[in-house]
């Protein structure tokens, strides 16, 4: 497969892209790498729009996706991806599974491995999993799919890929995150990918929904490239990408914000709002949305690039798979 060769962002070190048998987030993961990853994805979603939606090049591999979380998105898309490569995957979740039982994640995976199981994918409430999978399994590579609070690296990819897909560069692109930051993994590996290749970050919401270490707008910047604006109406002037996160109640103690009203008015991503932002800024949102909460419906379902979004996470995993796979035996797209 042809690749692009990854024109640097300014300012940005185009690393050398080493084999990589796990992908548990982007922090390690520079612009070269993330181009060649979204440059696979385009071409991986081409087969996405064939009649026969199916190529050989992983056939004979095992793909195991092991979630421990809900999950609609990224579940059904990296087993549609793995379908699609022609690899042989099994889905198994906590319930049905020997964890009812009792049985450890590490034991759970090692019986996996002794399966001959080539990838891994898993996510998990606890943040952190994926690591301590990847240090003790010697023969199945990790792909986090979303552990705790902590990263998503695949939401990330496709996030980048849909803001790719629009704007003419990433590089010096503004972009808002709004909403509850503090229990996101999204916005934790898309921040990681963004300022990657060349994007400002801006995140917005009510500072109890920060993380604590962004917080302090006088103080040095923790994380360079990220900003923080509570005041969305300022926040959002001149944004490229506008993206909202959901609003996690699962994660969340009580008290966080006055009441779902207030949040909907000084946070909501509406059409009065998206008048500050550039004109035809993306509108995005990872999923599942607190639709009328966090954005309202009609954006939701009018101009945002959601669907987009949705789209691109079967064309970058099936690139993940890939990627991974590949390198061990090697692989064509026909
Ligand atoms: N964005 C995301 O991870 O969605 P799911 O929880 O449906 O996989």
């Amino acid at each position: 497969m042809t690749t692009r060769a990854p024109a640097a962002a300014p300012g940005i070190e185009a690393t050398s892209l080493q084999p990589r048998r796990h992908l548990l987030d982007l922090d390690d993961m520079g612009f070269a790498e993330i181009t060649t990853i979204l440059d696979s994805a385009e071409a991986m979603r081409e087969v996405l729009h064939r009649s026969i939606k199916k190529v050989p090049s992983l056939r004979g591999k095992v793909v195991l996706t092991l979630f421990l979380e809900p999950s609609t998105r990224t579940r059904v898309s990296f087993e549609q991806a793995g379908k699609m490569l022609s690899a042989d995957v099994i889905n198994i979740g906590g319930s049905g599974s020997s964890a009812e039982k009792g049985e450890s994640l590490l034991n759970t995976a090692l019986t996996l491995q002794a399966m001959h199981a080539d990838i891994l994918i898993i996510r998990h409430e606890a943040s952190g999993a994926p690591y301590f999978l990847a240090r003790s399994l010697e023969n199945t590579s990790v792909v986090n799919a979303g552990d705790g609070r902590h990263a998503h690296p695949t939401q990330a990819l496709l996030d980048l890929l849909t803001m790719r897909d629009h704007l003419e560069s990433l590089a010096g692109a503004k972009v808002v995150i709004v909403g509850d930051a503090l229990h996101s993994r999204v916005v934790r590996s898309d921040i990681f990918g963004l300022v990657a290749s060349g994007a400002s970050v801006t995140l917005s919401g009510p500072p109890t929904m920060i993380p604590l270490d962004l917080l302090n707008p006088r103080g040095a910047p923790s994380l360079p490239g990220v900003a923080v604006e509570p005041d969305l109406d300022t926040a959002i002037v001149d944004a490229d990408v506008v993206m909202a996160l959901r609003i996690q109640k699962e994660r969340q103690d009580a008290g966080m914000m006055p009441s779902l009203r207030e949040y909907t008015r000084r946070w909501q991503i509406n059409e009065d709002r998206m008048r500050l932002a550039k004109p035809g800024a993306l509108i995005m949102h990872p999923g599942p949305m607190n639709e009328g909460v966090e954005i309202t419906s009609s954006l939701a379902h009018g101009s945002a690039q959601i669907e987009e979004q949705v789209t691109n996470g079967v064309a970058v995993r099936m690139a993940v798979l890939y990627q991974l796979l590949q390198g061990s035996d090697g692989g064509s797209l026909t």
